[in-house]
């Protein structure tokens, strides 16, 4: 029988101190239990995690006493009738026991466990000892979980709630392992335009899918009704997931929406994702920061306009990342002149990244604006104006490495 328990709090005893006694207490830990190791000798771990006081160590052999009154036993040291006798003492006190030495004279087995948010997978094995086995399907389920290919939506229990899930840039597995189950437990998707839309082609039919998605002159459904919509839902008793695209805190207005579900009462909870900001720099091979280049980053908006902690970092050499800027180019340009960049200061332009239609466009503070007519640059895109955005630094040894 395959049970669940909940050790937190509760006294367990370890016998061995070594590899196999270490993975155990370091599990027992993770969930909470009082750990007691009894062992003449210990490894490095078990000996670390006692200085540390995370657990007991006597420093003695086991005895039949050792396991009064104890939830639970583990029989973990490197003799096999020490074992078998810690596992009859366990047995003659009720105490349940897993002794590692042998699967088949023990009364509790431990599963390969892995945790997905509230859920745990466990896996046993009712036949021999196998644990690589065991762990090989623990985490081919697991997977399936992690990457939302299982319904994870409640029957039971359910209460209304928002998440806001940051999705990233736009390709689908740039969206963290989070988000992605925690998509597969929507009953609503309330989506951007960017992000990782392609994950919503793998929803159930049963998903209300809801686009509020923005495009630079185009904001169809204005930012109030897109609270509503969350509240209204959530109301409803429905699990609701804002994707959004990017991080849902990076001019992603995700502080509104988290406004409008406290105020309305509604749990809500907020995924961190991978920002354009970022990330579609470093895709382009592009270092925000590098050492004895430069040390700090703004990132701004392009319709806040080129504001003076703007200009400031244009003077002073620190990156400037732009999004929402390509209208507001020429703007960021000549204030950089007139804060004394110097002109062939490095601009790239990094348009739709990620996704099927990522440009890069390389120039310099004196012939971007240039340029990007001649390419006809469009948004979604990220701008980055420094040393950083030197081809040279990174991005043209990166370029010429084969991808697999
Ligand atoms: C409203 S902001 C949202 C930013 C988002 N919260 C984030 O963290 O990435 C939209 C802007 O993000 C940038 N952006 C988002 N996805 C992008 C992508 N895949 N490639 C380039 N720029 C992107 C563009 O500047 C776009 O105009």
């Amino acid at each position: 029988m395959l049970l669940s328990l909940d050790v937190a709090d509760r006294e367990v005893v370890v016998a061995g101190g070594g590899a196999v006694a270490a993975r155990r207490v370091r599990a027992l830990l993770d969930s909470g239990a009082r750990v007691t190791v009894i062992s003449p000798e210990a490894g490095d771990d078990v000996t670390r995690l006692a200085s540390h006081g995370d657990i007991r160590w006597e420093r003695r052999r086991v005895r039949p006493e050792d396991l009064d009154g104890v939830w639970l036993a583990i029989a973990a040291t490197d003799d096999p009738d020490v074992n078998l006798m810690v596992a009859r003492w366990a047995s003659d006190r009720r105490v349940w026991c897993v002794n590692s030495s042998d699967g088949f004279s023990t009364s509790a087995r431990v599963a390969a466990v892995s945790r997905h948010g509230d859920l745990a997978v466990g896996v046993v094995s009712e036949g021999a000892p196998d644990p690589s086995r065991v762990a090989r399907v623990r985490d081919s389920l697991g997977a399936l979980l992690d990457e939302g290919q299982v319904d994870l939506r409640r029957v039971r229990g359910r209460r209304g709630r928002v998440v806001l899930v940051g999705s990233g840039p736009g390709s689908s597995d740039l969206i963290t392992v989070r988000g992605a189950r925690l998509l597969a437990e929507a009953d609503v998707v309330v989506t951007d335009r960017l992000g990782a839309t392609g994950l919503l082609a793998a929803l159930p039919e049963t998903v209300e899918v809801i686009n509020v998605g923005k495009s630079p002159d185009n904001h169809p459904v204005p930012q109030h009704e897109i609270n509503d919509i969350l509240v209204d839902r959530a109301r409803k008793g429905l699990t609701v997931i804002r994707l959004k695209g990017g991080d849902p805190f990076v001019f992603g207005r995700g502080g509104e929406e988290v406004h409008a579900c406290v105020e309305a009462d509604i749990p809500v909870e907020v995924v961190p994702g991978i920002t354009s900001a970022l990330s579609a720099p470093a895709l382009a091979g592009i270092p925000p920061t590098q050492r004895g280049i430069a040390a700090s980053v703004l990132i701004t908006s392009g319709h806040a306009g080129p504001e003076p902690a703007v200009r400031a970092a244009l003077g002073h050499g620190v990156t400037v990342i732009v999004l929402m800027g390509v209208a507001a180019l020429p703007a960021f340009v000549e204030a950089a002149l007139e804060e004394g960049a110097d002109p062939s200061t490095p601009v790239a332009i990094l348009e739709s990244a990620t996704t099927a239609r990522e440009r890069v466009t390389h120039g310099t503070v004196s012939d971007i604006v240039r340029i990007a007519g001649e390419m006809a640059v469009k948004p979604p895109a990220v701008i980055v104006i420094g040393k950083v955005a030197e081809p040279e630094l990174l991005a043209s040894a990166l370029a010429a490495t084969p991808r697999p």
